[in-house]
């Protein structure tokens, strides 16, 4: 059987004691098959019993076990090492706790934060009294076609890896975060959800147009739920229910200026979205760019091929909207 010597570098770090992490290493021999989590219980077991990480089901379910190996969101019981060690080309693997939590201690994470905004986006059925029976005789069913929209988001198991790896998240507070805004979409579009319509405005107070499709989190989903989805999802709502915030109004600048001469009119786009206040807000950068010479004329002209662009659009929107 396939054996190796892997180094494992462990973040150490226990806030009670400890004035700065560190770093911890330690030489373990690796068969073919064993998962990251089972080199962390061998470490406990056999050099550092008070190492601490999270770990319960074994088997990719219940989501705990998330932490980053060589900086990059895992489950450490679904992550094989030694296809990591291919993969990075080293026989060394760094093993960190998630980021944008507080460190509780080593590899365990403050989940209070990302679970707290789920609370707030009521990740919940609210029954619409005229969809859903209110006696246990009678069945609430759906069609196969409007399963399908949310099915995917299903499966989340809520480990909060795309959480750590969201870029909207470290830098905005207020942002609700991947997965819970994966699961108000995944009720925005059950019908027998009783708060349909409030469900885009709850995703605007929790600022998902912030969220700057990086796709980090489609990235390193374990379950491939891919929640950037959840939140193109939920501006489509909000877009489509004639919504007036600067969000959807920025998506109909674009849109515009695309119908009209297939560029992005970048003079127009600030008065479009943000009306008088957004040219205020935007003459000094526009002016800067006004001297260097980068800015286009505010009459638009139109780009070679424009029809052919219109007919492209047409044929989206019509697959977009079955
Ligand atoms: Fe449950 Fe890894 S231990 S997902």
């Amino acid at each position: 059987m396939e054996k190796r010597k892997v180094r494992f570098e462990i973040y150490r770090y226990d806030p009670s004691k400890d004035t700065h992490p560190r770093y911890e290493s330690y030489e373990v021999t690796v068969s073919k098959g064993m998962t990251v989590l089972e080199v962390l219980q061998f470490i406990k077991d056999n050099y550092a019993p008070d190492l601490s990480f999270r770990a319960y089901c074994r088997s990719a379910i219940c989501g705990s076990c998330a932490v980053k190996i060589n900086g990059y969101p895992k489950l450490a019981c679904k992550t094989q090492v030694l296809r990591e060690v291919e993969i990075y080309q080293t026989d060394t693997l760094r093993i960190e706790p998630l980021d944008n939590m507080k460190v509780i201690k080593d590899l365990i994470v403050d989940w209070d934060e990302p679970f707290e905004k789920l609370e707030k986006v009521k990740p919940y059925l609210v029954p619409n009294p005229e969809v859903v029976p209110d006696t246990l005789d009678k069945e609430s069913r759906i069609s196969p076609e409007q399963h399908k929209k949310y099915d995917r988001f299903t499966d989340c198991i809520m480990c909060t890896a795309c959480y750590s790896a969201c870029t909207a998240a470290t830098y905005d507070e207020n942002y609700a975060g991947p997965f819970q805004l994966a699961r108000l979409y995944r009720f925005a579009v059950d019908p027998r959800d009783g708060i349909q319509e409030e469900r885009a405005r709850i995703g605007f107070l929790y600022d998902m147009w912030n969220c700057v499709r990086c796709e980090k989190c489609a990235d390193i989903c374990p379950k491939h739920v891919s929640p950037v989805n959840g939140v193109l999802g939920l501006r489509g709502i909000a877009v489509n229910s004639g919504d007036n915030t600067p969000g959807s109004r920025h998506v109909r600048a674009f849109y515009k200026s695309l119908l009209e001469s297939g560029n992005l009119n970048e003079m127009l786009l600030p008065l479009r979205t943000k009306g008088i206040k957004g040219v205020l807000e935007n003459l000094p950068l526009g002016i800067k760019l006004l001297l260097k010479g980068k800015v286009h004329s505010p009459v638009p002209k139109k780009i070679k091929d424009h029809d052919t662009l219109l007919k492209v659009m047409r044929e989206v929107m019509e697959e977009e909207n079955g």
